[in-house]
């Protein structure tokens, strides 16, 4: 509470909470979604459910500047695009850390918690679907700017310096692709240690066929690219 001047602490904001911050951030009904203590199956469902909360709530947040930065691409608003780019990667950064909390569970006691999930299953993360439904047109946007530019994907780097923006764009949707590769890797290897990659998921899927999902990539352009580069200018 503030003691700087009459009524500065008294809130303002429509809602019944006793704060301002509590009303904007909603926080009772932010606080209410978790699970009561006399509902768990097991305590660690509350680590469970923050970490997967968690990350739904940055996954929004980098779908949406993703998406926003399409948009902004087709209008060859460039570096304002990077922009939203760069926080929408540092969202991937947020999320594959997350998963380190989950290695705080016994697998033993993991098998206990997984009892409350009924056919839970991460292919139904609301996050994760945006991602994969935004990053295509993002990608569309970036090749038709490369083009109005008048420039083939390898003259985006071999002539980076003259077309910053371009480059820097180009930069930014290897670094999504890769942190998305890199979430893939560190989801598994926390699969792999807390249930096993031989066993099924809750949806019946295989671990096993889930783990060879590291391979996809959204834009395996920009990695064959830097062949074509180390080939162009090979040492001497
Ligand atoms: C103990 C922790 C976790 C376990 C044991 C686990 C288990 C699994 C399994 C077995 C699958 C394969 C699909 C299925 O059959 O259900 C899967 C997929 C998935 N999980 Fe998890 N998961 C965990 C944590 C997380 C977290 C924290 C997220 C964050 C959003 C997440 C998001 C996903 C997504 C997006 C997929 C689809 C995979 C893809 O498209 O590459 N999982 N998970």
């Amino acid at each position: 509470m503030s003691d700087e001047g009459p009524g500065l602490s008294k809130p303002v904001l429509p809602g019944s909470a006793p704060s301002d911050y509590e009303r904007y951030l909603r926080t009772e009904d932010l606080l209410a979604l978790q699970k009561d203590a006399d509902e768990w199956v097991h305590r660690d469902e509350l680590l469970f459910q923050t970490v997967h909360q968690s990350s739904e709530l940055w996954l929004k947040l980098a779908w949406n500047e993703i998406e926003e930065a399409a948009r902004l691409v087709g209008s060859d608003e460039l570096a304002a695009a990077n922009r939203l780019l760069r926080r929408a990667n540092d969202c991937l950064k947020l999320v594959t850390q997350a998963l380190d909390m989950l290695e705080h569970m016994s697998p033993w006691e993991y098998t206990f918690v997984r009892k409350a999930l009924g056919h839970g299953s991460g292919f139904d993360s609301p996050g994760f679907r945006e991602i994969r439904r935004v990053t295509p047109p993002l990608g569309a946007a970036f090749h038709a700017a490369r083009e109005r530019a008048g420039l083939s994907l390898v003259e985006v780097y071999t002539r980076g310096r003259e077309f910053e923006q371009l480059y820097q764009l180009a930069e930014q949707l290897i670094e999504l692709d890769e942190r998305v590769i890199v979430w893939r890797v560190r989801h598994f290897k926390v699969v792999q240690r807390v249930i096993g990659a031989g066993v099924v998921g809750t949806q019946g899927t295989p671990v096993e066929v889930m783990g060879r999902l590291i391979h996809k990539s959204f834009f395996p352009e920009l990695w064959d690219l830097r062949n074509e580069l180390t080939e162009l200018n090979p040492p001497e």
